[in-house]
């Protein structure tokens, strides 16, 4: 069978990491890249393929599958945009959009074209992620109670130097961070009603936020609880414990996310499991089984669901709407924290087409 041809917008950071996954995946191409970069032509020549000035002109030459968009999140929707318009299926990095308003235009493009949208949500496919949902599923921790979330991510002076990245409204750790965070919690516990939430410049001094925290309340009457910080040292996230990208990150051996249920509790990413051998009290002891897992690279897991979903095998694991639905949490967490005041999250229709607003 023919190589699936992927064209990357934005090598950047991420977009070096797609790079790198496109390359070990059987049965995938890179056929191009656009990044008007300074360091870009040196990496299209290392990876011998056609650097085009813009979006544009890689589809003028017509050797793309489907494309992953990678660029600083202002550009997210009209890259997007252009190439779904153009018939091209898109993985498109997270957030989806700066705004609600904007990702609801790109759903109603990738609506009315019928041209698949997959939000780069990665950790929903990680290995360990799948085995907590399907405990969680299948009723193994009872009914999800509370989760407790840590991200704490020290990033070094040099992360900053990206404009966008201390740009209010498109960088700061709530949007380029927590917005995993919410992902998740929504994956394992359904829509969230409302938030409550504090953030802080006053460590790093930029226009964005350095720290957070935000409590979620779900439809569901489920409660979590998420703090975020890109300038408090600790091994405690998600990103330094997973071992999910190790050539960027080390992989710590701690916990970053606590669930707990009515029957048992979950941590991650050890997955292990934890609940009551006899009757179910504080006054007894817990007993601690260590869930299976067969380790996959979420990355790579991804780009074949990518390459599924452009031959239309499968649909997006991460729908546009559940990632609108993420950036609508976001939102409210940044006017919560505005406000001091319990906010309540903007929702949408359940079912598709994708994007349009719940009437009550
Ligand atoms: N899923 C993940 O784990 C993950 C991790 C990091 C970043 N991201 C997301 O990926 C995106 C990129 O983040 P990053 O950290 O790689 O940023 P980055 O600044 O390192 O890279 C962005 C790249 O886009 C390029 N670019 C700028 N304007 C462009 C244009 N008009 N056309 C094409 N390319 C253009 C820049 O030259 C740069 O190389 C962000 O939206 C971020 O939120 C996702």
């Amino acid at each position: 069978m023919a190589d699936v041809n992927i064209g990357i917008v934005g090598a950047g950071i991420i977009g070096l990491t797609h790079i790198e996954t496109i390359r070990r995946t059987p049965g995938f191409r890179l056929s191009g890249i656009v990044d008007p970069g300074p360091r870009t032509p040196e990496i299209a020549a290392a990876q011998q393929v056609p650097l085009f000035e813009n979006v544009e002109a890689m589809i003028a030459l017509g050797n793309v599958d489907g494309v992953i968009v990678a660029t600083p999140n202002e550009l997210h929707v009209p890259v997007s945009t252009t190439l779904i318009e153009a018939g091209i299926p898109v993985l498109l990095e997270k957030p989806i959009a700066n705004t609600v308003e904007e990702a609801l235009q790109l759903l109603a493009v990738a609506d009315r074209t019928g041209i698949p949208l997959l939000v780069g949500h990665h950790r929903r496919h990680n290995p360990i992620i799948r085995a907590a949902k399907k405990a969680i599923s299948e009723g193994s921790i009872g009914r999800l109670v509370t989760a407790s979330v840590i991200c704490t991510l020290y990033k070094g002076d040099d992360y900053f130097g990206a404009a966008w990245r201390v740009q209010p409204g498109v960088g700061g750790p709530l949007l380029i961070n927590l917005i995993h965070e919410i992902d998740l919690m929504h994956h394992f516990f359904g829509d969230v009603a409302s938030v409550s939430a504090a953030s802080s410049n006053a460590m790093r001094g930029l226009a964005v936020e350095d720290t957070a925290a935000a409590i979620l309340q779900f439809e569901n009457g489920g409660i979590a609880s998420l703090a975020v910080s890109d300038t408090a040292v600790g091994p405690w996230a998600w990103d330094l414990s997973a071992g999910e990208n190790t050539e960027r990150f080390p992989a710590h051996p701690v916990q970053s996310h606590f669930l707990s249920g009515t029957e048992g509790g979950l941590s991650l990413p050890d997955l292990a499991h934890w609940s009551h051998a006899g009757e179910k009290s504080w006054n007894h002891e817990l007993r601690r089984k260590i869930l299976p897992l067969a380790a996959e690279d979420p990355y790579g897991a991804q780009i074949r669901h990518f390459g599924a979903v452009i031959a239309g095998k499968e649909s997006p694991l991460v729908s546009g709407l559940e990632a609108t639905k993420n950036l609508a949490t976001i939102d409210a967490i940044r006017k919560a924290a505005e406000s001091g005041c319990v906010t309540p999250v903007r929702s949408f229709a359940k079912d598709q087409p994708a994007g349009r607003e719940a009437s009550s």
